[in-house]
């Protein structure tokens, strides 16, 4: 690339509010408000997926499915529906375009609802990815059910977790905006809940590859996000992201 073409790609970029920090390369990483590389680490994902087909279910900018690729997935396809509507300000689908031009990437795309995915639509696939979109889900153990569907091996699944203080299946149900102000949020399951509906929808085994941090770590973590950015202290000592690696 030249340095005209860089200093065009880092224009195009600037021009986008993005959600995912991804290395477009030649020293262009887009501004993500979340810190991928982070989320990446936490979820345990081989470090080849030779040869393997992936579905990314709610893939925003497209972070994960140009990872899988990167680790010589065979076939990927990236699918979302919220975002990618461009219904809300800021938020659309031209981080993902972008982005999978810089990097030349062959990643499919499917503008689909999670909720309407099923084999004859999209197939079936080795790896499914279902990263922060459960608790958007209105409807859980559907989505769940939807995603179980089209998963041929396993199910990544990443997700906020509530109820944390009850050992039996709970979940806490958002009407509101007191989740993050957001009121796209609806529902958050304790990690029993989550273990039970995914063998509910199908899956043998369920493995918490990152599980909920204990309580001691909550309370510290809370008091210093109330301390840095004044964050609500209830809620964070209540909540935590867990990953869970879901076998057929
Ligand atoms: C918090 S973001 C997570 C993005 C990405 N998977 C990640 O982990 O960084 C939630 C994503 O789920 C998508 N989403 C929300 N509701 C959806 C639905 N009903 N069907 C498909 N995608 C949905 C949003 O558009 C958004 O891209």
């Amino acid at each position: 690339m030249t340095n005209v073409q860089i200093a065009s790609l880092q224009q195009r970029a600037s021009e986008i509010q993005w959600h995912h920090t991804i290395d477009l390369g030649h020293g262009v990483i887009t501004p993500g408000k979340d810190n991928t590389p982070r989320k990446l680490a936490r979820l345990a994902l081989p470090d080849s997926l030779e040869g393997m087909t992936v579905l990314d279910v709610g893939a925003w900018d497209g972070f994960f499915s140009f990872e899988a690729e990167r680790r010589g997935a065979a076939r990927v396809l990236a699918t979302d529906s919220f975002v990618w509507d461009g219904n809300v300000e800021g938020f659309g689908k031209k981080g993902f375009e972008l982005a999978k031009q810089a990097l030349g990437s062959h990643v499919e795309e499917m503008h689909i609802d999670a909720l309407e995915l099923n084999a004859e639509r999209v197939g079936t696939w080795d790896m499914v990815f279902f990263l922060g979109v459960l608790y958007h889900m209105k409807h859980p153990l559907l989505a769940l059910e939807r995603v179980a569907e089209v998963t041929e091996k396993v199910l990544v699944l990443e997700t906020l977790v509530d109820m944390l203080a009850y050992r039996r299946p709970a979940m806490a149900f958002y009407a509101g905006r007191e989740v993050a102000q957001d009121d796209t949020n609806w529902c958050g399951p304790n990690p029993a809940a989550i273990a039970a509906m995914l063998r509910t929808v199908g899956f043998s085994r369920v493995d918490f590859v990152a599980p909920a941090r204990p309580l001691y770590f909550r309370v510290a973590r809370s008091l210093w996000h109330r301390y840095k950015s004044g964050h609500q202290f209830g809620a964070g000592v209540r909540t935590d992201r867990v990953v869970v690696h879901a076998w057929k």
